[in-house]
């Protein structure tokens, strides 16, 4: 099993985010790459940006396609998510970032667990989201920014769940670049005069941990490269939400305990 050591777990409580030593291979990354255009072509769970017209975001999609449901399950995602949570897990949400090319826009800072408490009342914390690079992360292409540390700070806008059915298209909110709740600048500065920022680059097959109330943000791409990045969020199977506003392809209802799948024949060192 492809799991956290010691040195790795550690480092993850304390910064909140940490890059695997194993990466997908270039091979797989194609693979995952070519099977994009399927995740897009359900069209109500694709976010766009200002311009109505770049795609921002694919959601949800992945049981439909064999190879995602099968990354969803590899080792070297779900063994650590399984370390960390200190439970079973299952898949709470699957997107494509799609940053693209001169196009894509920033995020703006924020911790994903005010949107899981205030729209879909998760009970707690207990989820984190691993990112996996389709291409190349570089200075140029808009890298995610963290605040290590910035997890324990607690979470800064938990506030009242939100009730009652949204508005159509109320999501939207939630993935744009005026996303609904965002962390206060005089916040976003205490927190990083104290441990600063980290920007993790790499190469494509890059997988990345980042715990659920860690303040993070992106800035746009005007780069001419793409910067698609894959997100499967794992909730804790204990901590699952009793009732959700959100559509199914931004908050998955199907609770079910995932059992880990061998990732060896599709990772290498992230160091060779
Ligand atoms: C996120 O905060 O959910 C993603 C930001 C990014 O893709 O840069
Ligand atoms: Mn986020």
């Amino acid at each position: 099993l492809i799991a956290f050591d010691k040195s790795d777990l550690s480092a993850f409580l304390d910064d909140g985010v940490h890059v695997s030593r194993w990466r997908l291979t270039d091979r797989h990354v194609e693979a995952l790459v070519k099977q994009l255009p399927r995740l897009g072509s359900r069209t109500d769970a694709v976010a766009f940006e200002a311009d109505g017209q770049t795609p921002r975001a694919y959601h949800g999609g992945f049981e439909r396609i064999e190879l995602y449901d099968q990354l969803t399950r590899l080792d070297v995602l779900m063994a650590p998510a399984r370390q960390i949570l200190d439970d079973h897990v299952y898949v709470y949400q699957f997107k494509v970032n799609l940053k693209a090319a001169f196009a894509g826009d920033y995020w703006p800072w924020h911790q994903d667990y005010s949107f899981w408490a205030k729209e879909d009342g998760m009970p707690s914390p207990r989820a984190l989201t691993v990112g996996i690079f389709l291409d190349e992360v570089t200075e140029f292409n808009g890298p995610l920014f963290f605040i290590p540390g910035s997890h324990r700070s607690g979470c800064h806008d938990a506030g009242e769940g939100r009730r009652g059915a949204p508005a159509p298209d109320e999501w939207q909110q939630h993935v744009a670049a005026s996303l609904s709740y965002q962390t206060d600048r005089d916040k976003v500065a205490a927190l990083a005069a104290r441990r600063g920022m980290v920007a993790p680059k790499g190469r494509r097959g890059t997988v990345l941990f980042f715990d659920s109330n860690i303040v993070h943000a992106s800035p746009q791409n005007i780069s001419p490269s793409e910067r698609r990045m894959l997100f499967v969020t794992y909730n804790a199977v204990s901590n699952a939400p009793r009732q959700t506003r959100r559509p199914a392809f931004l908050v998955n209802r199907k609770v079910v305990p995932l059992a880990p799948l061998d990732s060896a024949h599709l990772v290498e060192p992230a160091t060779a």
